[in-house]
């Protein structure tokens, strides 16, 4: 059985640089970055160049690069950090229906706490309105964390109109970026951000890596308490091994970002798909405004589990759960309001590096004879 991987954007292959740029993380280099001695410095430097090499792929300073353990803490500290941060000029947060638990969890957690969070809706392709987020912004507003890039539809949000927005309000702005980076360009100040998290293992770096940018003069409230690591702003020794991956993932991307913007896999998939199926096949998201890398398609009034069980060895991912006699959405098809005919039939094909025209033709040939009728 040929496996067939197009599942890139829930995880990512450790690419080659990256393994051999943390092979002497391993071994060799053990010494803790904090001590002054000989086997300090080379674990300290290493830690310095990873944080410079994600500063050169963001557009922002080396010292507003802070690493964590991935998306999902960057998100809660953008998040919890503000919250705690600006307590004393209020307690509002605006984000949408369709971010990522870990953008949506952390704010039901501070409802919990006395935080108002607007969760805004988005429109059929998934887009939120930046008019819907002037309309909410309110004097106790602190935080607006809308994502940059959605992980099932790829639809990529107008993030620098929203900074415009933010910034006459004087409201901070977080992104989760953990889809976009890599994907897309990913430039702090283009997109006006204060707060952005990045996820390692979605740019071919480990899994249980990530980083936060800050933009220089925000002070958010840590929630790692202990040593002075990370300017004061994550405690806890530096993960060296992994932030020399992350690191060197960074400027891989950096280097393959032309390879990286190319639509033309994806759009050949999509233009085979609809040669056989017509207009029984549907694309979820947005038809320009997309992750170059993502297809999210339905097959109308199919079950899309069903599809993708009988794709023998090909990964991907699902839009819906079906149970025995219901069928429950994804929040992000539910937040664009996609008809249960059309969102059980979801199934999204994320593309990578290694994904070939032959695979993409291969996997085209196998829906044709698994979906029928
Ligand atoms: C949009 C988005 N945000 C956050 C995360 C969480 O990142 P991590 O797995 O590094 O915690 C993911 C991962 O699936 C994601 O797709």
């Amino acid at each position: 059985m040929k496996k067939i991987y197009l599942d890139y954007n829930a995880s990512t292959p450790i690419a080659p640089d990256v393994s051999r740029a943390m092979q002497p993380y391993l071994a060799e280099h053990y010494g803790n970055p904090s001590s002054s001695h000989w086997a300090g410095a080379p674990a300290k430097a290493a830690v310095e160049k990873a944080r410079s090499q994600l500063a050169g792929l963001l557009g922002c300073k080396f010292s507003e690069v802070v690493f964590t353990s991935g998306g999902t803490e960057s998100n809660n500290y953008a998040i919890k950090g503000t919250f705690f941060a600006l307590q004393d000029k209020g307690s509002h947060i605006i984000t949408s229906q369709i971010e990522h638990p870990a953008v949506i969890q952390p704010c039901k957690f501070l409802e919990k706490l006395g935080a108002q969070i607007t969760y805004l809706p988005v429109d059929a392709r998934g887009l939120v309105d930046p008019d819907d987020i002037k309309k909410a912004i309110k004097a106790e507003t602190i935080l607006v964390s809308i994502m940059h890039a959605n992980n099932e539809t790829g639809s990529i949000q107008p993030i620098s109109e929203i900074s415009k927005i933010t910034r006459e309000r004087g409201v901070w702005l977080h992104s989760d970026a953990a889809q976009s980076v890599g994907k897309i360009a990913c430039d702090v100040l283009e997109l006006g951000v204060d707060l952005l998290s990045v996820a390692g293992h979605k740019v071919y770096a480990p899994k249980g890596v990530g980083a936060i940018f800050i933009r220089q003069g925000i002070e958010l409230v840590s929630f790692m308490h202990g040593a002075g690591h990370e300017s004061g702003r994550r405690a806890g020794t530096e993960n060296v091994l992994l932030n020399v991956g992350l690191g060197a993932a960074a400027e891989l991307a950096e280097q393959l970002r032309e390879k990286s913007a190319s639509c033309e896999l994806r759009d050949l998939f999509f233009d085979d798909l609809q040669g056989h199926f017509g207009d029984r096949v549907v694309l979820n998201g947005h038809p320009t405004k997309r992750l170059p890398n993502t297809l999210y398609v339905s097959f109308v009034g199919k079950n899309g589990s069903q599809i993708l069980q009988q794709l023998e060895g090909v990964a991907a991912s699902t839009g819906a759960a079906c149970h025995a006699d219901s069928v429950e959405l994804s929040a992000v098809l539910e937040a664009m309001q996609i008809d249960k005919q059309v969102g059980m039939g979801a199934i999204r094909f994320s593309l990578g590096r290694a994904t070939t025209r032959t695979d993409i033709k291969a996997v085209v040939e196998m829906l044709k004879n698994v979906v029928s009728g």
